[in-house]
């Protein structure tokens, strides 16, 4: 039988994020209920961060109010501080996720605080989630590159790895933030970070800007990760990293696996559908 190969669904959040089009809930919630149909365990669906950052996803508590849930889907939602995971929790938000980065620089922009007290932050979340029982992954973003700081020694990813996985977190996504990353890069990366933390409990998360990341992909199947996020239509981006293009599209990635010999469980019809929704609302400007 073929080895299963999971996608971690980013659209409705890391997808829709950065989208200068005020996107009404209404659609939102279509494109997770058609996403639920596709076969995913997990998708990303809200973000429980300061509005005034990141105002398309001032309505995520409404988004998850208003799909239909199928059971056994996984429905993640980014939590930066507590207040955020008070809000998440209260939302319905089945797991969360804290995120930080291997870069100062980046750090900065996207969450206002430095590594280590953005660490220093997440502590009590973790804390509480365990209180609740309630799942909690860990990204790093800049993994490779970082738009601020440039280049980013491996050394410092594998730190962060190690320390989110210290914590408690039960899966680490790796962040190629602005998808600079090469299959040398992101190889020098893995070697690092593998040293500190077991393939099985990490992610590949790679954006697409520099047409890499399914060779990215490969890279890091080759090195025995198992989970790859990613966002159908290739939607996305982070508002604080400038140049930061879209997720690399799940459909492409499923093919890719699919022609590796992999299986990922996913209807290739709901997906295609799903994408050309996607398309559709970032077409609406
Ligand atoms: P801050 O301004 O330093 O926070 O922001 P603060 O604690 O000083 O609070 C300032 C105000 O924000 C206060 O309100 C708080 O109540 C409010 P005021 O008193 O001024 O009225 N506030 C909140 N409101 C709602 N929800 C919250 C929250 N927290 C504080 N959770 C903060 C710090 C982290 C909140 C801010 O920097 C922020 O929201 N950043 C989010 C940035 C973001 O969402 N980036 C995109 C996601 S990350 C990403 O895309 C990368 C990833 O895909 C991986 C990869 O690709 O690398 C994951
Ligand atoms: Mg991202």
């Amino acid at each position: 039988m073929a080895e299963t190969v999971e996608i971690f669904e980013m659209g409705p959040r890391d997808g829709l994020q950065n989208e200068a089009r005020l996107i009404p809930t209404e659609e939102k919630i279509a494109l997770v209920d058609l996403l639920g149909r596709a076969g995913f365990r997990r998708i990303e669906v809200a973000s429980f961060v300061s509005p005034k950052w990141v105002p398309q996803m001032a309505d995520s508590a409404e988004v998850l109010a208003g799909i239909r849930r199928v059971t056994g889907v996984s429905y993640a939602a980014l939590t930066p501080n507590m207040i955020g995971f008070e809000r998440a929790m209260e939302a319905g938000a089945d797991e969360v996720a804290i995120f930080g980065a291997a870069s100062e620089g980046f750090s900065q922009a996207n969450i206002n605080c430095s590594i280590d007290d953005s660490l220093k932050r997440f502590e009590p979340i973790i804390a509480a989630a365990n209180v609740r029982k309630v799942k909690v992954r860990g990204y790093i973003s800049c993994v490779t590159d970082c738009p601020y700081d440039g280049p980013t020694d491996p050394a410092r990813v594998a730190w962060v790895a190690a320390r989110l996985h210290d914590m408690g977190c039960y899966e680490i996504s790796l962040g190629d933030t602005i998808g600079k990353g090469t299959p040398e890069t992101i190889g020098a990366m893995l070697d690092a970070v593998l040293g500190e933390v077991p393939a099985a409990m990490l992610a590949g998360h790679y954006h697409d800007t520099g047409g890499r990341a399914l060779e990215n992909i490969e890279v890091s199947l080759s090195a025995g990760l198992r989970v790859f996020d990613a966002a159908v239509g290739g939607l996305g981006g982070c508002p604080y990293a400038p140049g930061a293009k879209g997720n690399v599209a799940t459909e492409a990635v499923h093919d890719r696996l699919v022609a590796l010999g992999y299986e990922t469980g996913l209807d290739r019809e709901v997906l295609e559908q799903a994408a050309a929704m996607a398309r559709r609302m970032r077409e609406e400007r």
